[in-house]
């Protein structure tokens, strides 16, 4: 039993219930774990470490940016700041913008809509968000998540946050039975929402473009339509690429799968940013949101704001991302994973639905029968024969993620050919065991 067991509080699980091993070391898509096991990561563990555990590379740039300086405030310059916020800007094609650096995905998205509604001159603007989505667990980052853990302890309402239908296509809350459709439809949910509070009260509307941890996968109409709706409009749109962002979904930040037609205003960064190896956050801005800032004080800050040794990693993931190809890799070995999985689903019924795979991210939704869609348990409860599927992976030194009835496969960008073919194979043998066929 790990040493923390009685000491720490533990995220999103019951105190009494919590029981995880010990990690201590990794190497590629493996973790260490101290009674010696070795772990397959198809997870990235939070869907963070795109570059593996222990990425030389970015582990030498931060023991060389510890060597000469650790840190320094947002009031003074520090080099690896400067440098990364040029190259974050150069990769999402924002060249007359400006990013602000936070220390995670819940901050970044609190900040983008802080900085919103002073650019605006709205500090009551509304912010439309999604249900089914995630945007983090500090306070205005759950009442912007339309997701059963959070709107327990917050009013979106209060928090002046609206929320609309998401593009859940499997199960679209439009009835529409065409994906394309159901995607166009949930934009336009947007579209009628805002012309409802009226344009001049909304100050942002808030969606991640691709992934997220409530496994909707947005058919291809829906970000471009969303980019559409919200310009016509003039309102500003943030996409939360928290999770989406390097290489996950097969580009540097997914929405540039829709090339220029999908431009959001905003893009919130944290995870992939520096492959989690330093806590590091970003907001990246337009030019014109930008220009709207220059000449007022801006009212919000954080001591560690931009942290050099988080920056130094951030500028060393980049370039490990560009010089192996991972962005690259990721959409290959998406497509092979995209295609392993529709093969899986047609052995077991059990899988109700196969998305994703654009690049590294993939999600299996698991049902009663295919006819009647029901989820084998009412969201967000993880079905028994599930959690018994998991912890036999686990058993046999695989561990993938899951949230409710869905099974999320996010593995490293860097994970082997044939450590993924492996997985694969032992998630097929598993699913037979644990869902068989009468
Ligand atoms: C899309 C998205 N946004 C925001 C967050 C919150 O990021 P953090 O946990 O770094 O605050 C997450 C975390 O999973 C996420 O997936």
């Amino acid at each position: 039993m790990s040493a923390e067991r009685n000491s720490v509080l533990h995220s999103w699980c019951m105190q009494s219930q919590w029981d995880a091993p010990t990690v201590v070391g990794g190497a590629g898509a493996r973790l260490h774990l101290e009674d010696g096991r070795s772990i397959l990561d198809m997870s990235s563990l939070a869907e963070c470490s795109n570059l593996g555990h222990q990425h030389p590379r970015v582990v030498a740039a931060i023991r060389a940016q510890a060597e000469q300086l650790c840190f320094v405030t947002s009031s003074w310059g520090a080099r690896p700041r400067a440098e990364l916020a040029d190259r974050l800007l150069e990769l999402a094609g924002f060249e007359d913008g400006r990013v602000f650096f936070t220390l995670g995905g819940a901050d970044a998205n609190e900040h983008a809509v802080k900085i919103l509604r002073q650019a605006l001159g709205r500090p009551r603007g509304i912010v439309v968000a999604r249900d089914r989505s995630y945007h983090g667990s500090t306070h205005l980052a759950m009442a912007l998540s339309g997701d059963t853990r959070t709107q327990a302890l917050v009013d979106p309402d209060a928090m002046r946050v609206s929320h609309v239908e998401p593009p859940y296509a499997y199960r679209c809350p439009f009835g529409s039975g065409n994906d394309a459709e159901c995607g166009e439809r949930a934009a336009a949910a947007i579209a009628e929402r805002i012309d409802h509070l009226g344009r001049d009260q909304v100050a942002a509307v808030i969606v991640e473009p691709n992934a997220g941890s409530n496994g909707i996968v947005a058919p291809d109409s829906y970000w471009p339509a969303v980019r559409r709706h919200t310009a016509d409009r003039g309102i500003p749109l943030i996409a939360d690429e928290v999770m989406s962002a390097f290489g996950r979904c097969g580009e540097w930040f997914a929405w540039q799968r829709h090339g220029e037609a999908g431009r959001p205003d905003v893009i919130t960064l944290a995870k992939g940013l520096t492959g989690a190896t330093v806590p590091l956050g970003a907001v990246i801005l337009s030019g014109d949101i930008a220009a709207r800032l220059e000449n007022q004080v801006l009212d919000t800050g954080l001591t560690y704001c931009g942290h050099p040794l988080a920056c130094a990693a951030g500028v060393a993931a980049i370039a490990a991302y560009e010089d192996e190809r991972l962005i690259e890799r990721s959409r290959r070995l998406g497509s092979t994973l995209r295609q392993a999985l529709d093969r899986l689903a047609e052995r077991h019924p059990v899988i109700g639905d196969v998305r994703g795979g654009h690049g590294l991210f993939a999600v299996l939704e698991l049902v009663t029968d295919r006819v009647s869609r029901q989820p084998l348990a009412p969201w967000p409860q993880t079905p028994p024969p599930l959690k018994a599927l998991l912890a036999a992976a686990m058993a046999e030194g695989v561990s993938f993620g899951s949230r409710g009835n869905l099974l999320l496969l996010a593995p490293p960008l860097v994970i082997e050919e044939q450590d993924l073919a492996a997985a694969l194979a032992l998630l097929d043998r598993l699913l037979a065991k644990f869902f068989p066929i009468d």
